[in-house]
């Protein structure tokens, strides 16, 4: 049995892993949110108090790291060693964090086959920075998700104004550039389009029409 993969790399914001999980769902793949398995490396350096910027610091922590994957009614959740940490990789100390990890080459090497080994196991959306470029260069489909800065820092404004917390529309804005320079400007896989990516930029579209368009992108390269 030959399983199918799909690449959806793009900037943080861009509503990625509301589209991945969706698109996953109706073509009944599994969903991998490559982002959380950054973010809880990031999560075990900040346990141990080291610098995520530091190689000399990181890499010894990656001998005998213990992160699992797992799904809870359709939902991925990450353990590090053993403790369920999906909701503790969300908070903002870790996003910045796991941005200065996976700018470290023997975290992305580290993290290659693990992910390689999950598109080898079942048909996988997968999410990510360098996923068609780097992780899944065969993709059966490669897509590129973008949309401006403005646009994705007011959707974070929404979200979090949603869950009742204080959030400032300049410091997401400014926070957002910030994590696009270090994404796109580390040396090793940076974030960027594949040359063989779909490009699909949502900075003028609301979720359902930026589903029914991934969805038609989708369709178009691998049939109904
Ligand atoms: O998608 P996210 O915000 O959860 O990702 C967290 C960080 O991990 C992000 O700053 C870039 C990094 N990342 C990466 O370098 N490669 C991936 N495939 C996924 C995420």
């Amino acid at each position: 049995m030959s399983f199918k993969s799909i690449a959806i790399d793009g900037p943080a914001g861009a509503g990625k892993s509301t589209l991945a999980r969706k698109l996953a769902e109706k073509l009944g793949y599994i969903y991998v949110d490559t982002g959380a398995i950054y973010r809880t490396v990031a999560l075990k350096v900040l346990w141990e108090k080291a610098d995520p910027a530091d190689p000399a610091q990181v890499v010894p922590l990656l001998e005998g790291l213990e992160i699992h994957m797992g799904y809870e009614d359709g939902v991925q959740k990450m353990y590090l060693e053993g403790e369920d940490v999906s909701g503790a990789i969300r908070r903002h100390k870790v996003s910045g964090a796991a941005s200065q990890v996976s700018a470290i080459p023997e975290v992305r090497s580290f993290l290659l086959e693990f992910q390689r080994r999950l598109a080898r196991e079942s048909s996988v959306v997968m999410d990510g920075r360098d996923i068609g470029t780097v992780v899944l260069p065969d993709a059966d489909v490669k897509i590129f998700l973008t949309a401006a800065p403005e646009a994705r820092a007011r959707r974070r404004l929404l979200e979090l104004e949603q869950r009742g917390e204080a959030a400032d529309y300049e410091a997401i804005l400014h926070d957002i550039r910030e994590r696009d320079y270090q994404d796109e400007h580390r040396p090793i896989a940076p974030l960027k389009q594949a040359a063989d990516a779909l490009l699909l930029d949502t900075t003028d579209l609301d979720l359902g029409q930026s589903m029914s368009c991934l969805l038609s992108l989708v369709k178009e390269k691998i049939g109904p």
